[in-house]
């Protein structure tokens, strides 16, 4: 199973607190150690966490570099527990812009995860679906035959990850937006969205279990009829 999670609301999280909004991503980093552990422990295959979309380059230079150094922090600072744990990390999303420091970081813990068998951890940075879409379809693939599946493997090469063809499931945004906000616009072709108004430093394991017990009870058709309506025709 791929779980997705746009990871909403540290900001308003710390405003209600009166407190800067970068307090808000330091609690937001806590709830990710979190959340990593129950996906585990929960059977979760793959989970994919937006940290860092293109668009967020636009918030003011503080902020954006508190995210990016706390975004380096906790990679250096997770990478031995995530080894211990099996979990195999990668990140997805553009490396032209990053600094050298955080790229350093990427490619360590990316290095010293690569034997994880437990959960794929994907978290995306510097990310934007429409980027990653427009990137492999420049690289020619899509036109040169017409493969649906090369299309797809170089739509894993342009996101450094062997993962990014398998669909999400469900897709979970905390926060209380509706909105996909360029996240896995091609991965998300069927999967199942799940908004809840918990704001992500709040966001624990009970919260992702009441995520996954809701997507238990939906019926997902993939464009078909169920099959038991086959007996009512
Ligand atoms: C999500 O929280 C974290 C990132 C986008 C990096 P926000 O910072 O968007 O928090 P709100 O939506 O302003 O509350
Ligand atoms: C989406 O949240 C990006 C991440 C969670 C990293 P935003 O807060 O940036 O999205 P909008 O601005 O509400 O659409
Ligand atoms: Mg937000």
């Amino acid at each position: 199973m791929h779980v997705a999670i746009i990871m909403d609301g540290n900001g308003r999280w710390a405003a209600r607190r009166g407190l800067p909004r970068t307090a808000g991503h330091v609690q937001g980093a806590k709830a990710v150690r979190r959340i990593v552990e129950a996906a585990a422990l929960a059977d979760i295959a793959t989970l994919t966490l937006y940290a860092f979309s293109c668009d967020n380059w636009g918030r003011p230079p503080g902020e954006v570099a508190a995210l990016l150094r706390l975004l380096r922090r906790s990679l250096l600072t997770e990478t031995g527990h995530c080894a211990e744990s099996l979990v195999r990390v990668n990140v997805i999303g553009r490396r032209d812009r990053l600094s050298p420091d955080l790229l350093r970081a990427i490619e360590h813990c990316e290095r010293m995860t690569a034997e994880g068998s437990r959960l794929n951890l994907r978290i995306a940075i510097d990310y934007s679906a429409r980027h990653s879409i427009l990137q492999a379809a420049r690289s020619g693939l899509a036109g040169a035959g017409g493969e649906e599946r090369q299309f797809l493997q170089r739509m894993d090469e342009v996101n450094h990850s062997a993962l990014a063809t398998e669909g999400v499931d469900l897709l979970i945004r905390t926060g209380g937006e509706k909105r996909l906000s360029d996240f896995l616009l091609w991965e998300c072709a069927y999967a199942e969205l799940y908004f809840t108004d918990c704001l992500w430093p709040d966001f624990d394991a009970d919260g992702l279990h009441q995520a996954l017990s809701d997507y238990a009870r939906r019926q997902r058709r993939f464009g078909r009829v169920p099959e038991t309506a086959d007996a009512a025709l």
